[in-house]
């Protein structure tokens, strides 16, 4: 299963090779929110170190101790204080800050609409109130299926402000998809659009709904934004419009009293199992951990203008669009659509339009706006940029360096930043006031935050070596465990390192790194089964199990292979089952098959039709092979193979085909 050979690949050895480095400037390091290196030291003492920084939040009950770390791998942080996550991000910002804009929202069509955080907080309590009278109470989950909209982060609030459990299903997720985890969460209601808008084109979610709406019997009710104002159908005794729910409630409303532990979202994410894993996240530390970096990762000032264009329905939306920002009294952007619509400037346009000081986005999109060319982003004043960062796949040292020199200007800090669904926050990046950073490098972890690399056998490598990247100690904002699953949670990210007897918890990220001689960490992508397709994480299990659900497939081998934009892309091998043709038709229709299962972001860029898989003799499919062979690869060893001929048949297939295309990033 493990991919650590590919941590000593050739281009491995090429980032290694990378030299440069940049110094924050004086100017900027004299204006940062931490302009002195002693934090590092200071957070070495990470729980004393994450109970100051928990000062920045509003809380009715302190904390009886930081840390209980006695049932570990479950922690528990800031052990039985109680608050309200909105508090935090909303009333407390009244006084001082009241009509300032919480979001400019800016829809793809060119509508926009901007709300302080006096409003949003009245908006917040109007939906909370709705959902009340339908019946939602404390621990409750809401399935949230939207695109970004405004009424988004109402929502994720309105949810947060009753002390129930939001789960948001990314709005490019299929209906089978959505219902797979509106069934695993056990919602009660269904917060949707009628449409979204996206490349100019009407995403019909609330149809996506109905049909998952088929066979989820926990949901009682459905609210519907209207969007686009399509005509659509709604049923009765089930569906009301958003705007009918919340046109007769108050505005007023006293937040639910939560405990510092109780749930406040869960997210799923792809694992290397055919089912996606419910990340649990809850309240106290995952508030604290989310408000810390996003001040002193993006060096937040008053009057800034931040923009993460982030989804809501990924992590990075959650704790960088709505948790962090807001904690921070920040004035955010939101953005609906594409980049390139109307055209391939729309990000420099919002940029200059709203004067953003921090952007924050994903590296495949970076690549992308490098093939487009600079002519995009000339044609734009980005002179209000401050600090740029990335977040969601490596970020290979010539996109670095374009990023940082055509939309920085060569002068605004990069900030690669890692971290993980299941970290809730950001755990390596560089401060920008502080940090050198190196084209390709996340840096080093920020304070509070223990990080090494381990090889095989679980011990640390030191500098200049490669491995497994692995957290030592607990943080406050790590998944509390997989919902409903608690051995899942142990076995896939506590087993591999830990030594239980000695009461030693290490978690085992997924990611493969190296360390170079100034302790600084170059992630290398995923170990696992796990590919990343744009910054989407996504399983191979998942796209297998939605090819041979597919009634000609008798067998699907997938695998992740290196693409210059999306930075993988998905590579399926297909063996039919007697009586088909394996032809242009039927590669399209696999396809979307699997889109229609899965989602868009998880349709293959090439299908290649072989009469058998390459396998072991216990009959384990060899997926490295696949990826040697996707990838154009001198093959790998096949003597362990049961039918090693077929290797070099399928090789010359992919060699000879030439239907293998990249999808968009999406
Ligand atoms: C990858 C997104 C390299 C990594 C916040 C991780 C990165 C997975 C980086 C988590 C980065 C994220 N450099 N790789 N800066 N950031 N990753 O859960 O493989 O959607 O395990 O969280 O993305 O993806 P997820």
């Amino acid at each position: 299963m493990d991919k650590l050979s590919n941590v000593e690949s050739a281009t491995i050895e090429a980032l290694m090779q990378e030299k440069r480095h940049f110094e924050p400037s004086k100017s900027f390091t004299d204006q940062a929110n931490i302009a002195s290196k002693a934090i590092y030291d200071h957070g070495k003492d990470y729980v004393s170190f994450w109970e100051e920084q928990a000062a920045a939040i509003t809380w009715r009950d302190q904390w009886t101790s930081v840390l209980d770390w006695s049932n570990a791998p479950f922690a528990k942080w800031f052990v039985d204080a109680t608050l309200n996550v909105t508090e935090s991000c909303l009333d407390r910002h009244l006084e001082t800050r009241g009509d300032s804009v919480a979001y400019h929202f800016e829809g793809e069509p060119g509508d926009s609409r901007s709300i302080t955080y006096a409003e949003l907080l009245k908006e917040v309590n109007k939906l909370a109130n709705g959902l009340k009278s339908l019946g939602v109470e404390k621990g409750d989950r809401i399935a949230i299926y939207m695109g970004m909209v405004l009424e988004l982060p109402i929502a994720l609030l309105a949810s947060a402000r009753l002390g129930a459990v939001h789960s948001v299903v990314f709005g490019g997720f299929s209906a089978d998809s959505l219902r797979d985890r509106i069934n695993d969460a056990g919602a009660k209601v269904l917060i949707t659009c009628d449409e979204a808008w996206r490349n100019g084109n009407r995403i019909p979610l609330k149809s996506f709904a109905d049909a998952a709406l088929e066979q989820t019997p926990s949901i009682e009710k459905v609210v519907v934004v209207k969007r686009t104002g399509a005509d659509i159908p709604m049923r009765v005794e089930r569906d009301i419009y958003y705007q009918d729910l919340v046109c007769e409630q108050s505005d007023e409303l006293n937040a639910v009293k939560t405990s510092s532990e109780d749930p406040l979202f869960i997210l799923y994410t792809s694992g290397t199992t055919a089912s996606p894993k419910g990340i649990l996240h809850t309240t106290g530390g995952y508030l604290v951990g989310a408000a810390f970096t996003h001040k002193n990762v993006f060096d937040i000032k008053d009057g800034d203008i931040y923009w993460c264009t982030a989804d809501i329905g990924w992590v990075t939306g959650h704790s960088y669009v709505v948790y962090g920002p807001l904690a921070n009294g920040c004035t955010s952007v939101i953005y609906e659509g594409v980049p390139n619509f109307p055209d391939k400037d729309r990000f420099w346009a919002i940029i200059e339009k709203y004067k953003v000081s921090q952007f924050y986005t994903a590296p495949t999109a970076i690549r992308t706006f490098m093939k487009w060319g600079t002519s995009y982003p000339e044609a734009h004043n980005l002179s209000s940029l401050k600090v740029i960062g990335t977040v969601g796949e490596p970020i290979n040292p010539e996109a670095w360096m374009w990023y940082q020199q055509t939309i920085g200007n060569a002068s605004c800090p990069v900030v690669d930043t890692w971290w993980q669904t299941e970290t809730g926050h950001i755990m390596i990046s560089p401060l920008p006031g502080i940090t050198p950073t190196k084209p390709g490098s996340a840096t080093i972890p920020l304070p509070g935050i223990a990080v090494d690399i381990f090889d095989d056998h679980g011990t640390s490598v030191g500098l200049g070596g490669g491995g497994y990247l692995v957290l030592t100690e607990p943080w406050p904002g790590m998944a509390r465990t997989i919902y409903k699953d608690p051995q899942r949670f142990i076995e896939v990210y506590w087993s591999r390192f830990s030594n239980s007897k000695e009461n030693k918890w290490i978690y085992f990220a997924g990611d493969g790194a190296k360390r170079d001689e100034d302790g600084y960490y170059w992630l290398l992508g995923r170990v696992d089964d796990v590919m990343n397709v744009s910054g989407h994480r996504i399983s191979t299990l998942e796209v297998e199990s939605a090819l041979v659900d597919h009634h000609s497939v008798a067998e699907a081998a997938v695998t992740g292979r290196s693409d210059l934009t999306t930075g993988q892309a998905i590579a399926a091998f297909v063996t039919l089952k007697a009586g088909f043709q394996g032809d242009d038709a039927l590669i399209a229709e696999l396809k979307e098959h699997v889109a229609t299962k899965i989602g868009k972001i998880a349709r293959p860029a090439s299908i290649v039709f072989t009469d058998e898989l390459p396998k072991t003799r216990s009959g384990k499919i060899m997926r490295r092979l696949l990826q040697d062979v996707a990838e154009e690869r001198k093959l790998g060893d096949v003597t362990t193979l049961a039918n090693a001929d077929v290797v070099h048949e399928i090789a010359a297939r992919v060699h000879a085909s030439t239907t293998a295309k990249t999808p968009a990033p999406d």
